[in-house]
């Protein structure tokens, strides 16, 4: 087809656009195969303005220079978050499978939020979704969707937990309350805001864990009325901070016997449901009324992908599905309860199917590839933990349930940790921050990638001496 009135040109290249297309998939594939990417680091924004300054104007602009300039400048001004000694906060390893197949998402261009639209990408979602949902042990009914990440699947599955508090009696237009574990992720709190509901949390134990005696304390210590307004007790499997799984069974039984929902934050930690090694951790998980895991964490795939499952994918419709003249069309009754469009069971509608690379890397690679890539990271954590034990300059703070590690230097300052943080950036090292423990500056190596080695992680503790 032509491309001839001006309204049209920008859609095709010109005459230049094979070479630049040639260009920019080699440059995508020499970036999958870099091994180790490149760790990089981050730029002042005047030293940003000072090389790209202002890239976008009126006219037109070499493809090639816009190219170089990200190649060239922008790329380099990013932590590459796959690099084996990222071990910040909580990194990702993708396959090479699944980020060319993100190439291929992009290419085809497909409106991931219906059945109409989309049958072939949500069939493909939703096996991805089952492996998921059978690791945890929930009914062959459950079903979801892959929204963005943790901090929107935290949301979608309050939003959800909330409709089903009102339907059962919930005070209208009172504030519902949260019930969580102490080692919540933030993103947990700031959906209640986001949903005027208020947060109790629990006290932990030693190791940050949170057990249904906890949580009983505190549902024991509400009156009457803040009884009623509970809509959910949130577990934690894996928490961010220190990487440790809560009694699930015992907060599913906890929310069972109030009659409220369950939602359990596997973001990070529910990865690891392949692993036999610690599958039993997650004990209780299959009691959620929601779960959410994302595979861009620990599950080996691009961002930005967070699987949202729920027990009764229809109850969330019910709190979801967007209605409008528009819409009616999509309207489920002629297709049949198994096909639920995605675009209902979270807060979106148009969307990316972003479940597809993860769906194709664990198609090409198998599902005992997942479990021993998993193992591996969790061996490596493990060993990582030893080292620390036997080391005369560190100290353990505890011991992994999972894989972060975390990390005491006696004798350093707050000031020191960050300076050594800091420097083992600026320096291509390792990215390695500091956080809190119990109010005490620590590391926390977070281990998700199974091309980090025991002996590079070994490294970086030899450079804290
Ligand atoms: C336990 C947990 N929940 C939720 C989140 C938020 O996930 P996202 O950053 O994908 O929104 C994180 C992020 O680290 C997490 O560790």
């Amino acid at each position: 087809m032509g491309a001839d009135r001006p309204g049209q040109r920008m859609h095709r290249f010109d005459g230049a656009s094979d070479a630049l297309a040639s260009e920019v998939v080699a440059y995508a594939l020499e970036r999958v195969r870099l091994d180790p990417p490149p760790l990089d680091g981050t730029a002042s924004l005047t030293e940003l303005r000072a090389r790209v300054g202002r890239s976008i104007g009126r006219a037109p602009r070499d493809p090639q220079e816009v190219l170089g300039l990200f190649t060239g400048v922008l790329a380099p001004a990013c932590v590459s978050v796959d690099h084996p000694l990222h071990l910040s906060f909580v990194p990702g390893a993708p396959t090479e499978a699944a980020v060319l197949f993100d190439l291929v998402v992009s290419a085809s261009n497909i409106y991931g939020g219906s059945w109409l639209e989309a049958s072939g990408a949500v069939y493909a979602e939703n096996e991805a979704l089952r492996w998921l949902a059978d690791l945890a042990g929930l009914p062959t009914g459950a079903g979801g969707t892959f929204v963005s990440g943790g901090s929107a699947g935290n949301l979608s599955a309050l939003v959800a937990a909330r409709w089903r508090w009102r339907r059962d009696g919930g005070d209208p237009r009172g504030r519902p309350l949260v019930l969580a574990s102490g080692g919540s992720h933030s993103s947990v709190l700031q959906a209640a805001h986001v949903i005027d509901a208020d947060v109790r949390r629990t006290e932990t134990d030693a190791r940050g864990r949170t057990d249904a005696a906890a949580m009983a304390a505190l549902v024991q210590a509400l009156d009457g009325a803040d009884r009623a307004r509970v809509m959910a007790v949130v577990g934690t499997a894996g928490t961010t901070n220190v990487g440790v799984v809560d009694d699930l069974d015992g907060l599913g039984r906890v929310a069972s016997e109030l009659g409220t929902w369950f939602h359990v934050d596997g973001a990070y930690g529910a990865a690891a449901l392949c692993a036999p090694s610690v599958r039993q951790l997650f004990t209780g998980i299959e009691r959620a009324d929601s779960l959410i895991v994302d595979p861009h964490k620990w599950l080996f795939g691009p961002y930005d992908c967070c699987a949202l499952l729920y027990r009764d994918p229809f109850l969330a419709r019910r709190a979801h599905a967007q209605h409008a003249e528009y819409l009616d069309v999509l309207d489920q009754d002629d297709l049949g309860d198994e096909m639920l469009n995605p675009s209902d069971l979270a807060y979106h509608l148009s969307r990316r199917a972003r479940g597809l690379p993860f769906w194709f890397s664990l198609a090409v690679h198998g599902t005992d590839a997942y479990a021993e890539a998993m193992e591996e990271t969790l061996g490596v954590a493990r060993a990582v933990a030893s080292l620390v034990e036997a080391s005369a300059h560190l100290e353990l703070v505890m011991e992994p349930d999972l894989s972060v590690v975390v990390v005491r230097r006696p004798g350093w300052e707050p000031g020191d940790y960050a300076a050594w943080s800091d420097r083992a950036l600026r320096e291509g090292r390792a990215f390695v921050v500091p956080s809190t423990w119990r109010g005490e500056t620590v590391l926390r190596l977070c281990i998700v990638n199974p091309r980090t080695t025991v002996a590079a992680v070994n490294g970086v503790l030899e450079s804290m001496r």
